[in-house]
């Protein structure tokens, strides 16, 4: 595995091995998957190398504390960090070439870039709202990303279902020759979503947090009720996060997916599913102390997540 900090070397890094790779091989070319990273890897993460390591040649993975995607007062300064643990669980997944370039390489002038990508309307709401100009820092970063390592494949979390909706709305916009893969969340065994976030919550926020995953689950056996609106989920989801007394929500909202439009609220939510064919996401950030998490459902079309 090689480990690149700067883009010169990266870029000369991943040309060789794809010569390598297709003298080797007598293919016309080597594919390369790539799964982008802020690091203090977790089996979330593993679960994208695992899948990029089956689906292509080569598999590059990035390990970067995009400064970009913090607000002020948010936790970039504390992020959890731990490159060595990170390069030898990448070494357990086979990744071919880290790229884990200093905030100087990416942003030369700082922590700041003149040229930014906006994404609108699937950005307004959720993440978007609560967080302002977040991602827009994802968007521009993950651009830089895509033209650094020149993917085939990309591979990201449905966890964080709004960021996956971003990237696939900036791709197509843009014209960036790269599939986007969207792979399913990994929980621990009480359901609450691996997050490097986790690492911050103490014991009794950590036996709290499970309340956002059991009430995302439950959802299955409220849409068993056929009168239920869309109006009573809004009403059952918040009463239920609002029941655990160290939850403090910053929103649980039903949206359709991947336009983020709103829903009929006064139709049945079993029968809209139904009928429209069409992606509801259930989305939720809340907070424990200081600790932000974020988890979510998509129903419909054949998900569930
Ligand atoms: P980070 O939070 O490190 O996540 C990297 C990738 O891992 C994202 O695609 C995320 O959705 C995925 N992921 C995180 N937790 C997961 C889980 N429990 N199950 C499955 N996938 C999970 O997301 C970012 O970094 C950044 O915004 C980034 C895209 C790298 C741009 O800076």
């Amino acid at each position: 595995m090689n480990v690149c900090t700067t883009i010169t070397q990266f870029r000369s890094a991943l040309k060789q091995l794809q010569q390598e790779k297709i003298q080797h091989s007598g293919a016309a070319e080597a594919t390369v998957g790539f799964v982008p990273t802020m690091g203090y890897l977790h089996a979330g993460h593993g679960s994208l190398l695992a899948r990029a390591r089956r689906e292509c040649e080569i598999v590059v993975l990035s390990i970067f504390v995009n400064p970009l995607q913090f607000a002020v007062g948010e936790d970039l300064t504390i992020y959890p960090r731990d490159e060595q643990r990170d390069l030898a669980v990448a070494a357990e997944y086979g990744v071919d070439l880290v790229f884990m370039p200093t905030v100087a390489e990416m942003y030369p002038a700082g922590a700041t870039s003149l040229t930014t990508v906006h994404v609108t309307q699937v950005t307004e709401k959720l993440c978007g709202a609560s967080r302002p100009g977040h991602f827009a820092g994802v968007a521009t970063v993950v651009s830089k990303l895509f033209h650094i390592v020149q993917p085939d494949k990309a591979y990201f979390g449905l966890k964080d279902a709004q960021q996956v909706a971003v990237i696939e709305q900036m791709v197509g916009d843009l014209n960036f020759p790269v599939q986007i893969v969207a792979c399913p969340t990994v929980r621990e065994a009480d359901g609450l979503a691996l997050s490097s976030r986790n690492v911050y919550l103490s014991a009794e926020e950590r036996a709290a947090a499970p309340v956002i995953a059991r009430t995302l689950a439950e959802v299955d056996d409220w849409l068993e009720d056929t009168s239920l609106t869309f109006a009573d989920l809004q009403d059952r989801l918040e009463a239920a996060i609002h029941a655990q007394p160290l939850a403090t929500v910053d929103y649980i909202e039903c949206l359709q997916y991947p336009s983020f439009a709103d829903l009929p609220q006064d139709l049945s939510c079993a029968e809209w599913l139904a009928q429209s064919g069409r992606r509801v996401l259930i989305a939720a950030a809340v907070k424990f102390g200081k600790t932000r998490l974020i988890d979510n459902r998509l129903l419909g079309g054949g998900h569930r997540v």
